[in-house]
Order: C-alpha cells, then structure tokens, then sequence
C-alpha cells in the first residue's frame, strides 16, 4: 500500500513526531510512504518531500532526528484553491496518478473539513491526526501541540509575574485557541492567574472590577488576566480599556503572546501523544478504516468520524474555573 502524509493548517509542535511515527510505522510493516509538502496546496501543486533528487518514496532515514523539532519538516498551508469542488477534484486526480492509497492529513478542524470534501471526490481512504494547538476537537482528550502550547503560555505568565509583582501591576495576557478557551484555561490554571476570560463563559466586566477590588484589600500586589482570543470581550487590548472604564484598581499592561505559542521544541507529552497516533492512524488504514481522525480517550486509542471532530464545541472543563477562583483568593 501506498500511504500519503502531509501537514494543514496551523502548524502545531508535535507534527513532526507525527510524522516520524507515520513513515517509520508503515515502513516496517513494509509500505510506502509519500510525503506531501505544504498541505493540500502542496498535494495542488504535486510538491511531493523528496528524500533524493527524482525520488518520490520516503525513507526510514527521511524522519531521522525530527521527534524534537517545532513547526514541520513537511511545511504547511491554508489553501483556498482546495476549498473549490475543482480544487478537491484536482487533489482527488493528482493522488490517483501517484498511485496513493491511503492519507493521512495531520491537522485542526479545517484540515479535517477538507479531508471530508476530498473523500467525496477520491476513493482512497483518509485516517487523520490531530495537530492543532486549540485542543478544540472532540475524539481526543488533548490535540497535538496543545501541551506545549500551554508550557509556552505559562513560562510567558511566569515571567510576567516577576514584573508585575516588582511594579505592583496587573498583565491582560492574551492567548490563542480561536473558539476555544483550553490553551487560556490550561496556562491560567498553571500560571496561577487569578482571571481568565474565555469564549465557553460570561465575561462579566463589573463583576471582574469588583474582584479585583477585593483582592487588592486581601493584599494583593500583582494580578494576572488571561484573556482567550476568541473571548466576548473582544481580546485583551479591548477588555483592558471595558476594565479601565469600569474602575479597575490597577495599573495595567497589555501582552499579545501570539504566534509565539505555536512554535518550539515539542514537550515529551505531544511527543508521546503524536507518536502514538501516528502509529495508530497507519495501523488504522491497515485494518481498513476511513473517514476518521486517530485521537486519545482517557488512555485509550479511538477513532471518531472527521464530522463529529467539529460539529459540536468541546466544552472545557466546567470544575477547572471554579478551582482557578478558589486558588487566585
Ligand atoms: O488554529 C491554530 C491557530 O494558531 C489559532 O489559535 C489562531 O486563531 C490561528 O491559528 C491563527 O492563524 P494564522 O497563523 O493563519 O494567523
């Protein structure tokens, strides 16, 4: 059998074990792998990852050393043409012609979306993995990239406390995770932050004045906010200037971690974790399945239809806040 791989959307740390684990998986058990540069525009424009010049096969080699590295070896890419039906009729041609049997997209939510549209065009089968830092897709308890997402936010939070402590200042820190509030909930949790506001609750700005008026009477000195991109409230520079107007206590200062969150060397869980659903999604194809994402369940290896990654928000854990208050009085 011939499997191909590649990388979409965002990248994620974490990818590249994925990919590692993919190649090296399937090549023992004596398949062949075809690495698929920059996603599926690269699949577009039959950018294929060549080991040598004029060969298309990966190797054992090919993946040699990559499990530590961020971003992809593979590269990535939004692409528009293949949100057109010709464009997915086009991906779909371009795949026969190499002889590819089996794909494995590693991705978020648009990836599988896409791997959805291609599967109406091509009869290959699509078994994906899910690389996105947003932890937003239902099937896996964590995404991989989401761990190391938040070891970045809160090595960011732990920084900024020293200076908020030493000026007696408040920090709106703002993270990513489009819709989903997991990567602010995750490093608030961890950075001991004593608000978040995140898209899945209210972001209450009176109430959050008043709070902030308690604890500065408790003693407080320094205050962390961490402020979810896809928040009401508009992100952090927006909440800072509702709190201001509100009567916040505190001298602020506004931090966009960006796209800081999304690169560096993976931690040994997305590690891990990517490297057991690589392995996974070729055994997965092997026995047959098709239209799935590989993802990990409460220890357990499981595979959910691409449609019921997204359709539905995965809720956060509702108990985590509730501790974060606790914790921040
Ligand atoms: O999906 C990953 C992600 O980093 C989101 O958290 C963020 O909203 C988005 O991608 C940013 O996308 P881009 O890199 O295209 O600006």
């Amino acid at each position: 059998m011939r499997i191909g791989i590649l990388c979409s959307g965002g990248d994620a740390p974490g990818m590249n074990a994925c990919t590692r684990a993919a190649v090296r998986a399937a090549l023992s058990k004596g398949h062949e792998v075809v690495g698929i540069c920059r996603g599926y525009q690269g699949l577009l424009d039959e950018n294929f990852f060549r080991p040598r010049e004029g060969e298309l096969l990966m190797h054992l080699r090919s993946v040699s050393n990559i499990v530590k590295l961020g971003g992809t070896v593979l590269g990535t890419s939004r692409s528009a043409e293949f949100q057109t039906e010709s464009g997915q009729e086009k991906a779909a041609a371009i795949l026969q012609k190499h002889h590819i049997d089996a794909l494995i997209p590693i991705g978020g939510d648009g990836t599988f979306h896409g791997a959805v549209a291609l599967g109406q065009h091509w009869k290959g089968q699509i078994v994906g993995c899910p690389g996105t830092i947003d932890n937003d897709l239902l099937g896996t308890d964590n995404t991989i990239g989401f761990a190391t997402a938040v070891d970045t936010a809160v090595d960011a939070l732990d920084k900024l406390r020293d200076t908020a402590e030493s000026h007696e200042r408040m920090f709106l820190i703002e993270v990513m995770g489009r819709h989903s509030g997991y990567i602010a909930l995750y490093s608030a949790l961890a950075g001991g932050a004593e608000v978040v506001a995140i898209p899945e609750t209210h972001t209450d700005v009176p109430a959050i004045v008043e709070r902030l008026k308690i604890l500065k009477t408790r003693g407080k000195h320094s205050i962390m906010v961490v402020v979810a991109e896809g928040d009401e409230s508009g992100g952090a520079v927006k909440l800072d200037a509702s709190l201001k107007a509100a009567g916040c206590p505190f001298e602020t200062r506004v931090v966009l971690l960006g796209h800081l969150q999304r690169g560096g060397t993976p931690v040994p869980a997305d590690r891990i974790l990517a490297t057991r659903l690589g392995d996974f999604a070729v055994e997965s194809i092997l026995r047959g399945a098709t239209g799935v994402m590989a993802g990990e369940t409460r220890g357990e290896l499981t595979l959910t239809r691409f449609e019921d990654t997204y359709t539905q928000h995965k809720a956060v854990p509702n108990n985590l806040l509730t501790v974060l208050q606790t914790m921040a009085n």
